[in-house]
């Protein structure tokens, strides 16, 4: 079947290796098993519980302490309306594939992961993508998006905290949208892998499952817990949501491996720790792009709220593409065009990662902007 090229996927296969200076990342510095164990004050004697562990297939659809761990993160969900994926790429395509067909109406909110637009796209969805705008804190214009949904529409894609803005919609926003998709009867399929990074406040905002019967949450370990290397996520929805994609899945994943399901289920246990110390460096590394932001005069930004990205408007005429690739080639520095986000005119920027890499390539960034002129 085809499907387009995955543009932010192939920018990081064809540039990331050789990025002396990588602000493109959006995961925040990872985990080893060690630093888990410290995090978690756990000894590391504790290891031996799984070497003695067989290596079959373990619970086919994740263990039930896994399911708890993960229903510890929304309000009101039990271990059936999860079912366990390789991360939330995996979660993202199986929703899919159990729910759109031919000629299927979809309204995906960009920018987003491609996933969810390209996928129901090859499927032989007739795919509408919504646009945000800068102007409105890149925040869906209800008005707008419920003129595109209209009363045929069966799925509405989005991601909330939101990759590549930082943006989050607010609790009555998200239950307009609900109300939205209501009328035509869509489902709302909502990424929420970067759900947990709220910056200020609690920082799990509502999950789209906790508030709409036809919501479907996808997450994982990547981001929120620092530990993509696990690649374990999961679905969060409805029993017959799950039933219906766990059709699919019996095709497509059997099971994650025991080893990444245990080490899952430790970091959840202990998921406040994890989550602080996530909260306190993106905390340095929002410091360090904001006070960047504000010296820069070749640069705009609405700062993120929640997340690890950030999406920076550059004052330059040249296309993002033209702009990352001269940057990287000459310089070292890696950033995420717009384009492969499809938005042009704005480039990526992680701040959670390596804060003297973030540091030296933003300065390295500006001296070079300004030699452009
Ligand atoms: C919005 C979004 N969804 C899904 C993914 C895939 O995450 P995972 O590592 O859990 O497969 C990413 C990775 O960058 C992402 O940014």
């Amino acid at each position: 079947m085809l499907i387009d090229s995955f543009k932010v996927e192939d920018w990081f296969n064809k540039y990331e290796k050789q990025a002396k200076y990588d602000l493109a990342d959006t995961c925040i510095e990872s985990l080893s098993i060690n630093d888990l164990l410290k995090i978690c004050e756990i000894p590391y004697s504790y290891l031996n519980k799984i070497f003695d562990k067989k290596l079959n297939y373990g619970d086919i659809h994740g263990s039930q302490n896994l399911k708890l761990g993960i229903c510890s993160l929304y309000e009101n969900q039990n271990p059936e309306n999860i079912t366990i994926t390789h991360g939330a790429i995996g979660a993202n395509q199986l929703v899919m594939l159990s729910l759109v067909e031919p000629n299927d109406k979809i309204v995906s909110i960009v920018p987003t992961y491609q996933q969810h637009y390209s996928i129901p796209k090859s499927f032989g969805g007739n795919v509408h993508l919504y646009f945000l705008k800068e102007e409105n804190n890149w925040l869906p214009d209800l008005s707008e998006l419920e003129r595109l949904v209209g009363s045929d529409t069966k799925l509405i894609c989005m991601n909330n905290p939101n990759n590549p803005t930082g943006s989050i919609i607010p609790d009555e926003m998200l239950e307009q949208i609900v109300q939205i998709a209501q009328k035509s009867g869509a489902y709302i399929l909502c990424d929420e892998v970067y759900r947990g990074l709220k910056h200020k406040g609690n920082p799990f905002s509502k999950s789209i499952v906790d508030m709409y019967e036809k919501g479907i949450s996808t997450g994982s370990m990547s981001k929120v817990f620092s530990l993509a290397g696990l690649r374990l996520g999961w679905v969060c929805a409805s029993k017959q949501i799950i039933n219906d994609i766990n059709l699919q899945r019996e095709y497509n994943t059997i099971s994650i491996g025991i080893l990444d399901d245990y080490f899952a289920s430790l970091a959840l246990e202990n998921k406040d720790k994890i989550i602080a110390r996530n909260l306190e460096k993106l905390y340095i590394g929002k410091k360090i792009l904001v006070d960047w932001i504000n010296s820069e005069p070749n640069v705009d930004c609405i700062v993120p709220e929640a997340g690890t990205t950030a999406f920076v408007k550059y004052l330059l005429p040249i296309k993002s593409v033209n702009l990352c690739r001269n940057l990287q080639n000459e310089t070292g520095v890696m950033l995420l065009p717009g384009e492969t986000l499809e938005i042009d005119g704005y480039v990526r920027v992680g701040y959670g990662n390596n804060f003297e890499q973030l540091k030296r390539g933003l300065e390295i960034f500006s001296y070079w902007m300004k030699n452009q002129k």
